[in-house]
């Protein structure tokens, strides 16, 4: 699929403070030389402030990063995550196309997503709230058909289901997220047939929809402020650790006059025990014992041959 920059573009980008300074420490992360190894992350976090990845916040991270502005466009461009047109303004919806669940279902949810929100994927629903697109196999085909709405997965849905989360998404509303015929995660729709011994005392949902309904607002969870920007490499990049106390190794060292062995192994690597094979119903005896039980039968001397006559 070609992906290019949309045609109407803002003229400039800026990352807030917070933002700035949160790129800034990615780029510690890596050494000195190596800092457009932050891309990713970067470009991830201007298209969090600004809901899609504009050509000035692509030159922008390009300039942080001292790249040619070509190479952070290959990456925008390469990686179907960054959006490089707007999305609607409450949730961009991805809908699985792939096999589990083109099978289950995913062209009706196409189908509502045409109607609700615009005929054709990337494009704005006409009061700006809303996008859509086709996606490859988002890895919960268990839960087949599925959608991703900001960092969240809505699983076994159906037409019907997914029309009203968009109705609620646009009421303002926040739908639970997970699966959404009754089932806690992808057990069988009937309820556990093995490890039933485990499910007292579990949560309500999932570990991952617990997570968003513990935040409350999976509406935040679309635009990156659900959790705070932390960056606690820097403050251990201050205080290195003191060295452990070394101790003496025992194990052996390499030696100069003791080179690898043509299969790498050196001889301080591979101390045989001994010479046995392994034991076998054709070889009884524990490995090391069969030297001892086999004699050596003497050599039976051929007759000399006879010359032809
Ligand atoms: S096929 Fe849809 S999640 Fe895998």
């Amino acid at each position: 699929m070609l992906r290019r920059l949309y045609h109407d573009q803002p003229a400039t980008f800026a990352f807030t403070d917070a933002n700035l300074a949160w790129a800034k420490a990615q780029m510690k992360k890596f050494p000195e030389g190596r800092q457009a190894s932050a891309i990713i992350p970067i470009l991830w976090r201007a298209q969090e402030q600004e809901g899609w990845l504009t050509r000035p916040a692509i030159e922008y991270v390009a300039q942080m990063l001292d790249m040619a502005y070509i190479r952070a466009l290959e990456v925008a461009s390469f990686y179907f995550m960054f959006q490089l047109q707007p999305v609607g303004s409450v949730a961009h919806i991805q809908v699985c196309g792939t096999l589990s669940c083109m099978i289950c279902g995913a062209e009706d949810l196409i189908g509502v997503c045409k109607d609700k929100i615009a005929p054709k994927a990337h494009s704005l629903s006409a009061d700006g709230k809303f996008s859509w697109e086709e996606v490859e196999c988002l890895g919960s085909c268990a839960n087949a058909p599925m959608a991703q709405i900001g960092k969240d997965y809505y699983e076994d849905l159906t037409a019907e289901r997914l029309g009203e989360i968009i109705d609620e998404l646009a009421a303002g509303r926040v739908p639970t997220p997970g699966p959404q015929n009754g089932r806690f995660a992808a057990e069988p729709k009937g309820g556990l047939t093995s490890l039933k011994e485990f499910t007292t005392g579990k949560a309500q949902h999932n570990a991952s929809v617990q997570a968003a309904v513990d935040i409350g607002d999976t509406v935040k969870r679309i635009d990156g402020t659900e959790v705070p920007l932390l960056t606690p490499w820097i403050k251990d990049a201050k205080k290195p650790k003191p060295p452990a106390a070394s101790k003496a190794r025992k194990d052996p060292k390499p030696s100069a006059d003791a080179p690898a062995d043509a299969s790498g192994v050196t001889k301080q690597e591979a101390q045989a025990a001994s010479k046995g094979r392994p034991v076998s119903k054709s070889n009884p005896e524990p490995a090391g014992t069969e030297e001892k039980a086999v004699e050596k039968k003497p050599r039976a001397k051929r007759a000399p041959k006879k010359p032809k006559e």
